[in-house]
């Protein structure tokens, strides 16, 4: 498995609303050449881009996703909460984001999101759609639906979301079968980062917006950094 080195965090949320259509094409034109974005399911099943449970911070909506059906969010304005010139700007279905992702020739991390409680047929049905396109790697905090994304497309790697250093990640990497482990940048050290490479398991972190951090990042052998600032490197670097 091939990772871009910045990957886009959001669709590359510091420069465009998160979670956007708008995002992708503005990370795409920066020479970004991979994104990841979170999925998560509408009262009717249908995987959208949006990263919070409820729809208040980031759309004009009201409630939780889990209980909006999927035509009412797409009316919704994703757009004006990050600024005006954003303004109806919609939450993308997954299906159209992937689409653009390929259009635009982008590698896409889909992020599993599932409200709680919808864990297992969140991995399944992003997964099914996702196993539709062409490079894209899974991804989520929840090992349930890191489990049902693994029965449902068995070809697409999958990577473990982790927060905490309180259990043994090559034990629950193991355990889940995902091929690579996705770290909050504060959790990575030399030492844990070298000992998951030595078994084989690529290590990306989670957020960089310092050209310092990813610097020292790649130097312990991380492969990628999710960052909200695609802006800060030349294609070159991406
Ligand atoms: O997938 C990496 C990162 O997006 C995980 O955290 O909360 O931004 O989805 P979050
Ligand atoms: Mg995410």
């Amino acid at each position: 498995m091939q990772y871009p080195r910045i990957i886009a965090h959001r669709c590359g949320g510091g420069l465009a609303p998160e979670n956007t259509l708008a995002g992708l094409r503005i990370a795409a034109r920066l020479g970004c050449r991979g994104v990841e974005f979170d999925a998560m399911l509408s009262a009717d099943d249908v995987p959208l881009l949006i990263h919070d449970e409820l729809l208040e911070r980031t759309t004009s909506g009201r409630g939780p996703v889990a209980a909006t059906r999927a035509a009412d969010m797409t009316r919704l304005d994703a757009g004006s909460y990050h600024h005006r010139a954003f303004a109806g700007e919609p939450a993308p279905t997954l299906q159209q984001a992937l689409a653009v992702c390929g259009e635009l020739g982008l590698w896409a991390n889909v992020e599993i999101k599932p409200s709680a409680g919808r864990e297992g047929e969140t991995g399944r049905i992003v997964a099914r759609l996702a196993a539709d396109f062409g490079e894209v790697l899974l991804s989520s905090f929840s090992r349930d639906a890191l489990r049902e994304a693994a029965i449902a497309a068995e070809r697409l790697p999958r990577a473990l979301l982790v927060d905490s250093a309180a259990d043994d990640w090559l034990r629950s990497v193991g355990d889940t079968g995902a091929d690579a482990l996705h770290m909050a940048v504060e959790l990575a050290t030399p030492e844990r980062v070298h000992a998951l490479n030595v078994a084989g398991i690529p290590v990306a972190c989670y957020t960089v917006n310092r050209r310092e951090t990813a610097a020292q990042m790649f130097a312990m052998g991380v492969c990628a950094v999710f960052t909200d600032r695609p802006d800060l490197w030349a294609v070159d670097e991406m």
